[in-house]
């Protein structure tokens, strides 16, 4: 449909569209043509919410009108994610401060409203899950972009803040992170939840990823724990695979609970009914959420096995979450044009780092490995045929 006059044009604050998205489009097209894809660009789960959560959701939905909630959630499930920090991180976090949101993005979009004002500079380590930077350019705030180094992980330090142009007023950290899976030492997210503190710079970690963690070597710790002015921001989308549900929580300082729950209320109402009756079910699920994350992890290590003989081999090691980050540039100099390639000659659909990178990102793909692990399996095979 065109567009028929200069007054009814839309606007450009949400005209941003992802690479991958466009490629998934391609994908099915070819699907459609009788072409078997692999999928491994997109960030889910491929498995559905515990079992008994739509249960226990049917089961509420007899006894309750499933209305509105206050803004900020149910209060049982807010005593049930505070007793869930004390229980995993030995963290004190009062129900009060936990805001139960629409996903981790309803969380990310209240933390920017809430905290910054128009113009004021929020820093974001290179590479970076997308939304956030859409997200905060989208509502008028600067997003201060920096870079990483492999030799870091891939994930930010003091040096790296300190050497940003010019002062910030904020920094979104994730951790696991997204297209990375690489994580911060507790001690270093410490170091950096003080450093924020003591520059006056709004610190928000992201962990939206924490559950899936695969080893001891780097342990998984929340900033909840080091400062009391970090915004936490967490989701029941992928360690709980309740993505479609659109379900998440931040904790914010006391002060914050009032105006970021009036945000809510004036934005949105209140997070939706029916999947906080099935999330405070599924914090009790960890046996069977556990074993997604054994899973996950037999993927990734097929893929550490698998991926560097074919010259998949310069990345950082995943200590977490579901993707695998590759360095490219000597197999193809844009990854877009290989991933395309991939596709059409493997059947296998890998995000090119363009989304998440504007810097390096045209040198990076990145797998993202929550499926089934035949399918990783099979993966691994196609571009064995394909890199011969
Ligand atoms: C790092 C990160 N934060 C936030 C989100 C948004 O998640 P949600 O589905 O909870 O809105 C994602 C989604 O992939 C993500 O990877």
């Amino acid at each position: 449909m065109s567009v028929r006059s200069p007054n009814f044009k839309p606007s450009l604050r949400g005209a941003h569209p992802s690479i991958a998205e466009e490629l998934a489009g391609k994908a099915r097209a070819l699907e459609e043509a009788g072409r078997d894809i692999i999928y491994m660009q997109v960030g889910q789960p491929s498995t559905g919410a515990p079992a008994g959560v739509v249960e226990a959701v049917t089961r509420a939905s007899e006894q309750s009108p499933m209305g509105y909630s206050g803004a900020a959630g149910l209060p049982e499930l807010q005593q049930r994610i505070s007793r869930q920090y004390l229980e995993l991180y030995n963290a004190e976090v009062e129900p009060e401060r936990i805001i139960i949101t629409f996903g981790a993005s309803g969380a990310i979009l209240l933390a920017i409203i809430g905290c910054f004002d128009v113009g004021q500079r929020v820093a974001l380590p290179q590479p970076f899950y997308y939304g956030y930077r859409h997200a905060i350019e989208t509502l008028g705030v600067e997003c201060v972009l920096f870079e990483t180094s492999m030799e870091n992980d891939l994930q930010p330090t003091i040096a790296d803040l300190e050497a940003i142009e010019g002062p910030i007023d904020g920094l979104i950290v994730a951790s696991p992170g997204n297209p990375t899976g690489s994580m911060l030492a507790p001690e270093k997210i410490r170091e950096m939840a003080e450093y924020c503190e003591r520059l006056g710079i709004r610190f928000i970690s992201d962990e939206i990823y924490h559950g899936i963690t695969y080893d001891d070597q780097v342990k998984q710790a929340t900033a909840c724990s080091y400062s009391p002015e970090a915004i936490v921001v967490n989701s029941f989308s992928k360690y709980y695979a309740m993505a479609g549900w659109r379900l998440g929580w931040m904790v914010v300082p006391d002060y914050l609970i009032a105006p970021i729950s009036d945000l809510a209320h004036n934005l949105y109402l209140c997070p939706p009914a029916p999947a906080q009756i099935g999330a405070l079910h599924a914090i009790d699920c960890r046996p069977e959420l556990d074993r997604h994350v054994e899973r996950y992890r037999d993927n990734r290590d097929i893929l550490l096995n698998g991926l560097p003989r074919l010259g998949f081999d310069r990345f950082t090691t995943p200590h977490g979450a579901f993707y695998l980050y590759c360095h490219v540039q000597h197999l193809h100099e844009d990854s877009l044009e290989f991933c395309v390639d991939m596709m059409n000659k493997a059947g296998v659909l890998a995000a090119p780092g363009s989304d998440f990178c504007p810097m390096s990102g045209q040198h990076y793909v990145r797998f993202s490995y929550a499926g089934a692990t035949e399918k990783v399996q099979e993966a691994v095979h196609r571009l064995a045929q394909w890199r011969g």
